[in-house]
């Protein structure tokens, strides 16, 4: 038996805009994991076509890799990396079966988080190396199946579990949190699918693609500042923590405007935002897909609990708590 886990994620800055090309700043969030879990079969039941079976633990779905919708990532989890380690599928009979504490389609990772947890649950199975880029490169083509055209940045962020400035097609540049600061993360509790607001803002900017383009480039702009906002160290000239921490503030806010402008944001969202906002939060925005799933808001020891309980007086469904650092 083998066991394997991945971590949500949390994109800071930069959502959609990575699609088109802009950079963008993501983070593991390890309060919420996947687990995969290889079990072999009894020797009897081995041999036969079919037989690696996944089991859906939360969701209560059992089903045999031959019996797999087309579409289903989980399963194309399994057989890419299989391919990858070259053992055939048929003189294999295991379980892989899979639990995640990720709430699902509210842009916390839960797909990439998931595959990846199969990937790396079978290679240690199979005493089979296998790097974080090789793992991404797996989980990258289940992330097509759910989310149409992804940048790829979830897979990224969840494959190498650490923060990531991540801009699509180069290879990921993992980057040093200076100074810990906290954020909530509050979830609207509306499922909204990725693969819908993308949909939407790709139709968008095909009928205006100046106007949209240039919100992609302001959101760039935004990404590039926050990074140099966060990896800035006590020992550069000028650097005032506090002062660091409303700069980033702001950029969460003038993020979350742009992406009101994409027409991604909701009246809930807008809603959780404006009330951390008003409750002392330094900055909110949007993380994700948006439409629905979560917000952020930057917090400090002194607002943390006044503003947890301002989101969930909103109507935020859960609040969850994390430190940014670089050991996530
Ligand atoms: O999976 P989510 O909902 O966190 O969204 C991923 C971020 C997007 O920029 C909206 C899409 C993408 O592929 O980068």
């Amino acid at each position: 038996m083998s066991t394997a886990s991945a971590p949500g994620k949390i994109i800071l800055f930069g959502e959609h805009a990575v699609v088109y090309g802009q950079p963008a700043l993501a983070v593991p969030v390890t309060q919420v994991r996947a687990e995969a879990t290889v079990i072999e079969k009894a020797p009897k039941e081995k041999g036969k076509a079919g037989e690696i079976e996944i089991y859906a633990r939360d969701l209560r779905r059992r089903y045999t890799l031959s019996k797999a919708a087309a579409n289903d990532p989980l399963a194309l989890a399994v057989r890419l990396t299989l391919d990858f380690l070259q053992l055939p599928i048929t003189n294999n009979a295991f379980t892989v079966s899979i639990t995640s504490t990720i709430p699902r389609a509210s842009g916390l990772g839960s797909g990439a988080a998931v595959c990846t947890a199969i990937v790396r649950a079978l290679a240690t199975h199979f005493h089979a190396p296998i790097t974080n880029s090789q793992v991404s490169s797996i989980v990258f083509e289940t992330e097509k199946l759910l989310h149409g055209t992804p940048s790829g940045i979830d897979n990224t962020v969840i494959a190498y579990n650490q923060p990531v400035w991540f801009i699509k097609g180069q290879p990921p540049e993992p980057f040093t949190v200076a100074e810990p600061f906290q954020l909530l993360i509050a979830d609207t509790g509306i499922a909204s699918p990725t693969k819908i607001t993308v949909g939407d803002v790709r139709a968008a900017w095909q009928r205006e693609p100046k106007k949209y383009e240039a919100l992609f480039n302001e959101i760039g702009a935004i990404s590039g500042m926050a990074r140099n906002i966060i990896t800035k160290t006590n020992a550069d000239e000028n650097y005032v923590p506090a002062v660091a921490l409303v700069a980033l503030g702001m950029a969460m806010k003038l993020n979350h405007d742009l992406l009101i402008s994409l027409g991604v944001s909701s009246p809930e969202l807008d809603n959780l935002v404006q009330a951390a906002l008003n409750a002392g939060a330094l900055g909110a925005k949007l993380s994700g897909g948006g439409r629905g799933g979560n917000m952020l808001a930057l917090v400090t020891p002194e607002t943390s609990a006044q503003v947890e309980a301002a989101l969930k007086q909103a109507g935020a469904v859960r609040v969850l708590s994390t430190t940014i650092t670089n050991n996530q």
